[in-house]
């Protein structure tokens, strides 16, 4: 074991949250501020996919969807591998920590008092709060602030967590290093919120510091992963030659408002491939795309967002626009190169409905865990959404406890 040295005079925290993600940080928000919490992350704490993530927040928040239908398109996506009962679960508990957002000034975009909502792959009707498209960027910013607000949560950005530390069977603490020193922080309740795998591909839209840590933690402690062969891949990654791993993100909300994929002759092959055409499930939009590359001997396809107009798109996709301007491309004159790339794990570290893995103390939220909610493939903006409803649970199995 790493030689850890633990002062013996530190006091320990009641509960360490590692990952600086929306399951994280939702985690730590809603622990009792009564409760000595530690919160380490890898870089700093906007370092995260959740900061990334353009599309928003699927959850029911109009009268035309029902959390039956919420759950169905769910099960649809996730090819009815999901676990029903945790997928209701995510559903039902959805407009609460929406509400909880908007009590704590996540300035999501409104019309006349109400939530604008956007459409994505394989939704059946609109359903995605969102802040233009940077959701992730603006949600992650309002929290990290409360965050600062907190006098019960410390800190500690750079920090790489190596191991689970356990007395017995239950956990004890985390050790890590930080600024070439190992240290070690005791607590007998961890929280892994350490996201995906993205960085382990060769092109991912994930955040570089997305690479898997929290998986090979949970291993090192004794647990066995599951699915860890479900990985989805986003069908409009922006093609860009180069060497880097880290591909921008065309938001599938830019089919939400009509863009469709086209191959090289214009052709918009997702019409007979699917009724849903180029707002498919993202695993038959990927599958079709990679066929056609691979048939056509080409680097990507493209995105057609030419039926929109210049004043609505960089009003409604600002992000998007401003960075696929910078490399030259008007993407309401010009067809947008697209191409699939890694994006989400759906498997993770086992975990029952608040969070609590087999370990004793050990418990798992967001990407890293495998709730089941996304079965085969998931879908859409669920996953922000499964770090509020499962972040909030852990945090109130862990209140309840302490
Ligand atoms: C997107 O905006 O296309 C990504 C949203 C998600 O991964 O759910």
């Amino acid at each position: 074991m790493f030689p850890y040295k633990i002062e013996a005079d530190e006091a320990p925290f009641d509960v360490i949250v590692i990952g600086s993600g929306l399951a994280g940080v939702y985690t730590a928000l809603n622990l009792d501020e009564k409760s000595r919490v530690l919160l380490v992350c890898k870089k700093s704490l906007l370092n995260s996919n959740s900061s990334l993530a353009q599309g928003g927040i699927a959850a029911v928040l109009s009268k035309e969807d029902s959390y039956d239908l919420h759950v169905a398109d769910t099960m649809k996506t996730g090819h009815y591998e999901n676990d029903e009962m945790m997928v209701r679960c995510l559903v039902e508990n959805g407009p609460k920590e929406i509400s909880q957002l908007l009590a704590w000034q996540v300035p999501f975009d409104l019309e006349g008092g109400e939530l604008c909502l956007a459409r994505e792959g394989a939704h059946s009707v609109r359903r995605i709060a969102r802040c233009g498209d940077h959701t992730g960027r603006t949600v992650m910013e309002t929290l990290i602030e409360k965050i600062q607000d907190r006098a019960n949560i410390t800190v500690l950005e750079y920090t790489t967590v190596t191991d689970i530390l356990m007395t017995g069977d239950r956990v004890s603490g985390v050790g890590c290093i930080n600024d070439n020193k190992i240290a070690a922080y005791k607590s007998r309740r961890v929280v892994l919120a350490t996201g995906g795998v993205g960085q382990l591909f060769r092109h991912t839209t994930n955040d570089e510091t997305i690479t898997g840590d929290g998986f090979s933690l949970a291993q090192k402690a004794g647990l066995t992963l599951e699915r860890m062969d479900a990985v989805q891949f986003h069908p409009t990654a922006l093609f860009e030659r180069g060497t880097s791993s880290k591909r921008f993100l065309i938001s599938e909300a830019v089919r939400g408002e009509g863009a469709v994929l086209r191959d090289y002759e214009g052709h918009e092959f997702m019409t007979g491939i699917h009724e849903m055409g180029s707002l498919a499930p993202r695993d038959i939009v990927t599958g079709a795309i990679n066929r056609l590359l691979l048939a056509q001997e080409k680097a990507h396809v493209f995105l057609d967002a030419t039926t929109m107009t210049k004043d609505f798109f960089s009003k409604r996709f600002p992000t998007i626009y401003q960075y696929c301007s910078s490399i030259g491309i008007d993407v309401t004159q010009d067809y947008v190169p697209v191409v699939p790339c890694a994006h989400y794990l759906m498997g993770g570290i086992p975990v029952d409905d608040f969070g609590r893995t087999a370990l004793e103390g050990l418990y798992a939220c967001g990407e890293v865990a495998y709730t089941n909610v996304h079965g085969a493939n998931r879908l859409a903006s669920n996953s922000l959404l499964e770090c509020l409803v499962f972040g909030k649970r852990v945090a109130e199995a862990i209140n309840k406890e302490l």
